[in-house]
């Protein structure tokens, strides 16, 4: 009997959303490209190729544009939660729970997946995200404006301006490449919880728990506390090598799948170039030690297939799109809502309750022995 540690190599059900080449470093949504999808398409329109496998005609993009714009805003409950949060709290802890109230607030005794609470989610997490960013910095939260894009309007709640072009452009390639990944951790926690046939809002409180992790979508946070750590590039080297020798890992680097350049990191690199040569100061420093880490990291990790993964040049894009660090994985987690809602409802079609086995190695059949004669 073999135990798979991790479920390394499971396959846990049959999927047509997204495809993952591990040896070629290729990622296709529903058949198509990342790179097709992050050159030509936007947020909307993908996570509806995600959620209903094919590219909206103008009638089904436009209704489903406006769907999403008419359910950003926040209810009052999620108004007064946020605003009696502590400032140090852990965004996720903060996203975690507001999709709590979200789900409290929607009658939950009932399990259905309702296109409301799929709109719901998808317009809102970015609105509570940027709700609790504005109040952590002691400054008045921006109401969503419905001229904006789905990307554009996240940005300007939390920086309280209006994009650039190539600030809503990146923004806008980055969730699309954090959508979806096929069996990540969180996806299949997801799963787990709506294979009980538990409600919606539960099942994506159980992804953005998972996401939370450092080993996952916590990663990107790591990465740039790890650029600031290193504070020049001439210390990259020095740095790496001490972290492999105490067996500690690179953060942003490795992956389950990818035995090579993750297609997400190399478009997200691109951007990260852009906006840290646009930026400059710290933003450039960081992109620059970040660019000597993966020269370094390669040279000592490639040979064992070891390469950038997503989390390692999302972190420099976040950050030069005004997100402190700490907010990263929110930002991971509003777009992958996205992809745990699309395998959700493509699991519940057939649906199986999760449930492995455990193999048991300890004794059967001990004595009971009363407390007083123990
Ligand atoms: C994401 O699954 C997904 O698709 C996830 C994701 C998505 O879109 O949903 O792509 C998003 O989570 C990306 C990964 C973000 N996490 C990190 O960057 C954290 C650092 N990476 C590692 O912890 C690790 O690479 C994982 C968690 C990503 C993958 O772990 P695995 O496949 O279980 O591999 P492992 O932990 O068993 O490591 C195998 C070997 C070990 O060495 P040995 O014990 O065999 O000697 O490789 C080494 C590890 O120490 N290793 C690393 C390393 N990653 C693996 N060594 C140094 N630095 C690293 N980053």
């Amino acid at each position: 009997m073999e135990i798979k540690k991790g479920l390394e190599d499971v396959y846990v059900k049959e999927t047509e959303i997204t495809y993952i080449d591990g040896e070629l470093g290729r990622l296709y949504y529903r058949g198509y490209s990342i790179y097709d999808l992050a050159e030509f398409s936007n947020f909307e329109e993908t996570s509806y190729l995600i959620l209903y496998g094919k590219l909206p005609n103008i009638f089904e993009y436009e209704n489903f544009v406006r769907s999403l714009k008419e359910s950003r805003s926040i209810s009052n409950g999620l108004r007064e939660f946020l605003k009696s949060v502590k400032k140090d709290a852990n965004p996720m802890d903060v996203l975690r729970t507001a999709v709590s109230i979200m789900g409290l607030e929607e009658n939950t005794h009932v399990y259905s997946i309702s296109d409301q609470s799929i709109v719901n989610l998808i317009s809102k997490f970015p609105t509570i995200v940027a709700y609790y960013i504005r109040l952590k910095r002691d400054l008045e939260p921006v109401e969503p404006d419905p001229e904006l894009s789905h990307a554009s309007n996240f940005l300007y709640m939390v920086n309280g301006s209006k994009p650039s072009e190539e600030e809503s452009k990146a923004m806008d390639v980055a969730m699309i490449l954090h959508m979806d990944h096929e069996m990540n951790a969180s996806t299949f926690a997801s799963l787990v919880v709506a294979s009980t046939l538990s409600d919606l809002y539960s099942s994506i409180i159980a992804g953005i728990s998972a996401l939370k992790g450092p080993l996952h979508g916590g990663a990107n946070y790591e990465a740039l506390k790890m650029f600031r750590e290193i504070g020049d590039v001439d210390n990259v080297e020095k740095y790496i090598l001490t972290k492999l020798s105490n067996k500690q890992r690179i953060m942003g680097f490795g992956h389950r799948v990818y035995k090579t350049y993750d297609p997400r990191a190399r478009i997200l690199k691109t951007y990260a170039k852009l906006l840290a040569e646009k930026k400059g100061g710290e933003i450039k420093k960081l992109y620059d030690i970040a660019e000597k880490v993966e020269e370094i990291g390669i040279k000592y990790l490639g040979s064992r297939g070891i390469y950038p993964n997503v989390d390692f040049y999302s972190s420099i894009v976040f950050y030069s799109l005004g997100f402190e660090p700490e907010f990263f994985p929110t930002v991971f987690a509003s777009a992958r809502v996205t992809g745990w809602i699309a395998h959700i409802l493509e699991y519940v079609k057939d649906n199986k309750i999760i449930r492995p086995k455990a193999y048991y190695k300890g004794e059967v059949g001990r004595k009971y022995i009363p407390l007083d004669s123990r």
